[in-house]
């Protein structure tokens, strides 16, 4: 089980993410949703550990990993999305996926079992660039890759690692309409394995309501609501913040009687925007 007890981290006199305190089962899909600002990715840098904690910790099964760097978090089983910059710009869609492979295999020393391992790792690449339907580009270069291409090599990359907590921050933004469905239908099939911790941020309410067990909302760098998915759709406190409450403002308590300001066009930022 992934933990966060009070996690506080402040940029100058900015709190980003204020005392969250949220645990994370195996099998369960949360949506993090929010305002824009609401210090949702921060929240995930701190989890993955891109991030420092100001205070509060983070624990994965019992074990304290808020001083851990990036690196001893992913072999404990955090998954976060790569980064453009952990790809190899010059090796190809395939090559890329297959060190991502490589790097969660063991092999023995005896050149037939390296033989092996090597074929065994090029046939789960093909299958994983096949999953995210960029077979017909497994040859190119990932650099040349358009920004929907790369954002599903990226997908591939993360499930060759088979971590046990997925981490998807807006996995579809950007995307052309029909590379979402790819995306969705692959955390959807995460979301199947019992034994998965998916953690999304996504702006998209109708994805949201489909594909999340539960909800967690920031605002402010605070968690404001966390419950089920029905529930935290119709709470006040989210039907303002998507109603288009700017990001800024303070949201009214739950019992309040607001008055919402929509917010000027493109302020939010969408998905696709
Ligand atoms: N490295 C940083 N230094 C200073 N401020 C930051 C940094 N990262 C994020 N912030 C601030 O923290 C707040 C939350 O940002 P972010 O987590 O990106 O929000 P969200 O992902 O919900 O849109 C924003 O006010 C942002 O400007
Ligand atoms: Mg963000």
């Amino acid at each position: 089980m992934l933990e966060t007890r009070d996690l506080t981290i402040r940029f100058g006199g900015h709190v980003a993410v204020d005392h969250v305190s949220a645990a994370f089962r195996p099998g369960t899909l949360t949506a993090i949703v929010g305002p824009n600002g609401a210090g949702k990715t921060t929240y995930f840098n701190l989890i993955s550990g891109q991030l420092r904690a100001s205070a509060g910790s983070v624990q994965l099964n019992g074990t304290d990993i808020t001083n851990e760097p990036v690196s001893q978090r992913t072999h404990r089983g955090l998954g976060r999305a790569f980064q453009l910059t952990q790809l190899f710009p010059n090796l190809t869609v395939l090559e890329n996926v297959r060190l991502a492979v490589q790097s969660r295999r063991r092999h023995g020393l005896d050149l037939w079992s390296v033989w092996l391992d090597h074929r065994g790792t090029l046939e789960r690449a093909r299958e994983l660039v096949q999953r995210v339907a960029l077979a017909d580009r497994a040859d190119a270069a990932a650099s040349s890759l358009p920004h929907g291409d790369q954002r599903k090599l990226e997908v591939a990359m993360l499930i060759a690692l088979e971590p046990s907590v997925y981490m998807f921050d807006e996995p579809t933004a950007g995307m052309s309409v029909d590379d979402v469905p790819v995306i969705l239908d692959l955390i959807r099939g995460l979301k199947a394995e019992a034994d998965k911790t998916v953690l999304l941020v996504e702006h998209k309410m109708d994805v949201v309501r489909e594909l999340a067990d539960r909800i967690v909302v920031l605002h402010n760098g605070k968690l404001v609501a966390d419950g089920e998915p029905e529930a935290v759709i119709a709470s006040p406190i989210v039907q303002q913040a998507y109603l288009g409450l700017a990001p800024e403002t303070s949201l009214p308590a739950q019992d309040g009687a607001p008055s919402p300001q929509p917010s000027p066009a493109g302020r939010e930022r969408g998905p696709a925007a």
